[in-house]
């Protein structure tokens, strides 16, 4: 999401002489898009100001200022608080508010003092954003909802994004014809809880099932996906998409955080580890080669030994393509920070390296089972060798292979000859290859 909102406000900025430059040095305005999921993102924002503070002081001296600006959830969620701590910073928003960065700027120009904006604003950000973008590839990210009413107890994701909210699906569908038109092939949908989507459409909500079905008649896109959903919005006609849209690509990223139901039920998941086994089976009842990937979370205050054993448990018997793992960081104003029973650093750090290592043996056995398959091949943009391009199979695995530049936005049948820990090595098949 950060990705695609540092794409929106580039392209604010450009009407006013701005474009995006390779590093700080080269820039007249650094603006730093901020994560405050966990305490760790958070705190390099603060090492990252330092280093920018001392490029400005030389910047001043040189007599080409440089302007530092903070955005994203950590200065939504600590707002004043970076003015004080990192004076060297001019400019701090939150993510409701990136339609208004010409306006910041212009004040900043006209010498009116540092800029504090984290207003949950009346105005829907989206209808001040620009519609018509250019494509940034053959993949393209497109926010479809933002926010979160979940409140799962750890997160601090509805107070910063705020409350949940969807597009409306004709503003979506238009933005997609769009980047279509500018090239693009593949476009993932975005959203904090991207599977409660229910945006307006001309006779009533629609739902991301809905959403999905309306964008798949758009010639030209071969692939959609989306990201990222909790198990509790999985409706039927989303399950039942994932059997019958062939655009809609069989791979789901799907957020189960913990095997305990105790644990689940503290977290405020509103799912049982039985809830989500069950919604897995289904899916892929629909759609039998679906991958899935999720995220865990160990050291929930109160994680006893057994309640992590359910964990591993649940890793065994559902089976992950790919899946992230985190110790849990207590996030200031969310319920579980001031819980008793805080587990020990000690202790995350070991189950986090014993949940990492069982998901790392399911992963590379996914990827190991491609090899000798031929699949198809969305090819995105040039590798680091020369004749090399690198795509992605259906199933999100990345693929190197010699091919020419053409085949860069086209879908080709590749023959997976090797695994690598992070990617496939493939060779195009050659009766299909491009002249
Ligand atoms: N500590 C650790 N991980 C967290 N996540 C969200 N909040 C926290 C936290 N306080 C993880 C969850 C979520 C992912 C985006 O980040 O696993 O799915
Ligand atoms: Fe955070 Fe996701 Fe839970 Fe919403 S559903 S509160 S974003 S972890």
């Amino acid at each position: 999401m950060n990705v695609y909102d540092s794409a929106r406000m580039a392209e604010v900025l450009a009407p006013l002489g701005y474009a995006r430059v390779g590093d700080a040095e080269a820039a007249d305005m650094v603006i730093l898009n901020t994560c405050h999921i966990r305490e760790k993102a958070a705190e390099k924002v603060y090492s990252d100001l330092g280093r920018l503070a001392r490029l400005k002081t030389r910047r001043a001296a040189a007599g080409a200022p440089l302007a530092i600006a903070v955005a994203g959830c950590v200065a939504q969620a600590e707002g004043a608080e970076v003015l004080r701590r990192a004076p060297a910073v001019d400019l701090v928003f939150g993510p409701q508010t990136y339609h208004r960065l010409p306006e910041f700027v212009a004040r900043l120009a006209r010498g009116e003092g540092r800029v504090l904006d984290t207003d949950f604003p009346t105005e829907a950000k989206f209808d001040f954003l620009p519609r018509a973008r250019a494509a940034d590839g053959v993949s393209a990210f497109v926010a479809v909802q933002e926010g979160c009413d979940k409140f799962c107890t750890f997160c601090v994701v509805p107070y910063t994004r705020g409350a949940e909210f969807s597009r409306p699906a004709a503003a979506i569908v238009a933005e997609v014809a769009g980047l279509v038109a500018g090239g693009a092939r593949e476009v993932v949908l975005l959203g904090q809880n991207v599977n409660a989507y229910h945006g307006e459409g001309a006779d009533g909500p629609v739902s991301l099932a809905g959403l999905i079905h309306r964008l798949a008649h758009i010639e030209g896109l071969a692939r959609i996906r989306y990201t990222t959903s909790h198990p509790r919005d999985l409706t039927d006609d989303l399950i039942a998409a994932h059997g019958a849209e062939a655009k809609l690509m069989p791979s789901l990223h799907l957020p189960v955080q913990s095997g305990s139901d105790r644990v689940l039920a503290a977290m405020n998941r509103r799912h049982t580890a039985a809830d989500y086994r069950h919604l897995v089976e289904r899916l892929r009842t629909a759609r039998p080669d679906l991958a899935l990937s999720s995220d865990f979370i160990v050291g929930f205050p109160g994680e006893s030994d057994a309640d992590f054993a359910a964990t591993l448990a649940l890793v065994e018997t559902v089976g992950f393509a790919q899946a992230y793992a985190f110790k849990y960081s207590p996030r200031p104003g969310t319920p579980a920070a001031v819980l008793p029973r805080q587990v020990a650093e000690t202790v995350k750090a070991e189950r986090l390296a014993t949940l990492q290592a069982s998901l790392k043996r399911q992963q590379d056995a996914a990827n190991r089972a491609q090899v000798g398959r031929t699949l198809p091949v969305l090819f995105e943009r040039p590798g680091r060798r020369p004749g090399q391009r690198i795509g992605r199979t259906p199933h999100m695995q990345a693929v190197h292979a010699e091919a020419p530049a053409a085949a860069v936005g086209r879908v080709l049948p590749v023959t997976i000859v090797a695994a690598h820990p992070h990617s496939l090595a493939g060779r195009l098949a050659a009766a299909e290859a491009p002249a």
